[in-house]
């Protein structure tokens, strides 16, 4: 069976008596804005799992890739899901990502999987696969992506969008992936354009731009939010 691993703290109050029996926190916004990063952190300093949504569909692009499937043939990218084992294991720092039981975490932020990914992104029942996999993820967690807040949990406790001007965006991927700026830049713009139609804000989403923020700041902005719709008493560095 295919499925999703939840390190969290499966239907645990977090609180001390009446507080809700699981947290989930969506944290949505375009590529290189910073999000999983934040989410990341917030879920250490919340004490829950982070979950990666992204790399389910990283994860159906490299099966495609390595078994030379059309990218727009959806029956072909679901016949694949349906014959592969694909898990993904979140974590409190990092999330792993299994196909069959060999991790292939490593191979998923290559530039053939991000040059492919919005392609097989835009099918509706790769999306429902995705979804499938997410929703059926026990305990508290936040999770990271495009349309977490408004399709896969429109019920999460606090949903934050992230976004970032183009170029300080690009800088950051670069830095990150240690390539040129201009390419990074052109391929950014290109999945942007591709990814918009499944990237907006839930209309009870706090939009948080972050160009002029640091990740710390940007991380204090959300749980500073976070703790007021949540009964978490202590929460520190
Ligand atoms: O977050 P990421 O860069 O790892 O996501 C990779 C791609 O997956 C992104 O280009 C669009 C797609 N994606 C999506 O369509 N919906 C999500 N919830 C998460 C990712």
């Amino acid at each position: 069976m295919s499925g999703a691993d939840c390190a969290g703290e499966q239907g645990a109050d977090p609180s001390s008596g009446s507080g809700p029996a699981r947290v989930v926190i969506t944290i949505d916004g375009p590529a290189a804005s910073g999000k999983s990063s934040a989410a990341r952190l917030l879920a250490q300093r919340l004490g829950v799992a982070y979950v990666s949504s992204g790399l389910l569909y990283r994860a159906a692009t490299l099966l495609a890739l390595r078994h030379a499937a059309p990218l727009d043939d959806e029956a072909a990218l679901l016949a694949l899901l349906a014959r592969h084992d694909v898990r993904l294991h979140p974590g409190a720092a990092a999330n792993r990502l299994t196909v069959d039981w060999a991790d292939l975490t490593d191979d998923l932020h290559t530039d053939a999987v991000d040059g492919s990914v919005s392609a097989v992104a835009r099918h509706q029942g790769v999306r429902a696969w995705v979804n499938a996999r997410l929703r059926e993820m026990g305990g508290s967690f936040v999770i990271d992506g495009r349309d977490m807040g408004t399709s896969v949990f429109p019920d999460a406790v606090a949903k934050f969008y992230l976004t970032a001007d183009a170029r300080v965006r690009a800088a950051r991927r670069a830095g990150e992936r240690g390539a040129a700026l201009e390419a990074i830049a052109a391929e950014l713009t290109r999945r942007d354009e591709r990814d918009q139609r499944q990237s907006v804000p839930a209309p009870d989403a706090q939009v948080i731009d972050t160009s002029a923020l640091t990740l710390a700041e940007v991380v204090e902005r959300i749980l500073a939010a976070v703790l007021r719709v949540l009964p978490y008493k202590a929460v520190t560095t």
